[in-house]
């Protein structure tokens, strides 16, 4: 009797344990999944990335519970050579270029250094950067007026030198600009977002 008890106990436990283990690994596969499809929706007009850097969070806070994350130093930019960077989430990209002329909320010594979310406000995908005189690779009849930023999948063109404004294509707003502050030593770090809601951060924030 004692036997059949303890028996029973084991097979129960062994039972609990399969269950348990097979939620977790359903749990596992619909969380890859996910990540997955979110992966190559975003990567399906990226453009090569040569620098993608996640940066080095500070233990300091940037504005409004942002993280402070190192991105580049004064020294390392070149005119029109954009640095990439995921922020505030490790899988969120930006853009940061140094314009060779001020504008608007510019920073750095020069006034010309900015910085935006590189998700398109429209549907999602990455657009890439333009230098004034340039074409996208997938329009060689586009060229640009000025520093932008330009989708492929639908053709909204995001002006660099004024806000992230829309000047023409389907996206509704402007992409968010990222918050730069840089300190004595030349380092320049993200500490915040302002303008619309970060593409799929229903928010602006990290809860979103
Ligand atoms: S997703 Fe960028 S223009 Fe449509």
């Amino acid at each position: 009797m004692e036997d059949k008890e303890k028996t029973d106990t084991t097979s129960d436990f062994s039972s609990k344990g399969r269950r348990s283990f097979l939620k977790l690994a359903l749990a596992i596969s619909v969380i890859a999944a996910v990540g997955g499809i979110s992966s190559i929706v975003r990567s399906i007009s990226a453009p090569a990335q040569s620098q993608v850097s996640s940066g080095t969070t500070s233990t300091e806070t940037g504005s409004n519970g942002f993280p402070k994350t190192l991105v580049a130093s004064l020294s390392s930019l070149q005119v029109n050579q954009p640095i990439y960077f995921n922020y505030p989430l490790g899988d969120e990209p930006n853009i940061l270029v140094k314009l060779g002329v001020a504008v608007t909320d510019g920073v750095g010594p020069n006034s010309d250094i900015v910085a935006y979310s590189q998700i398109c406000q429209h549907l999602g995908c990455l657009y890439a950067f333009q230098a004034k005189g340039s074409s996208p690779k997938c329009n060689s009849s586009y060229t640009a007026a000025g520093p932008i930023g330009y989708c492929c999948c639908h053709g909204s063109v995001y002006d660099f030198a004024n806000d992230a404004k829309v000047l023409s294509g389907p996206a509704p707003h402007p992409v968010p600009r990222v918050v730069l502050d840089v300190d004595s030593s030349g380092n320049i770090y993200a500490v915040g977002m302002s303008g619309v809601n970060i593409y799929g951060h229903p928010n602006g924030d990290l809860q979103g």
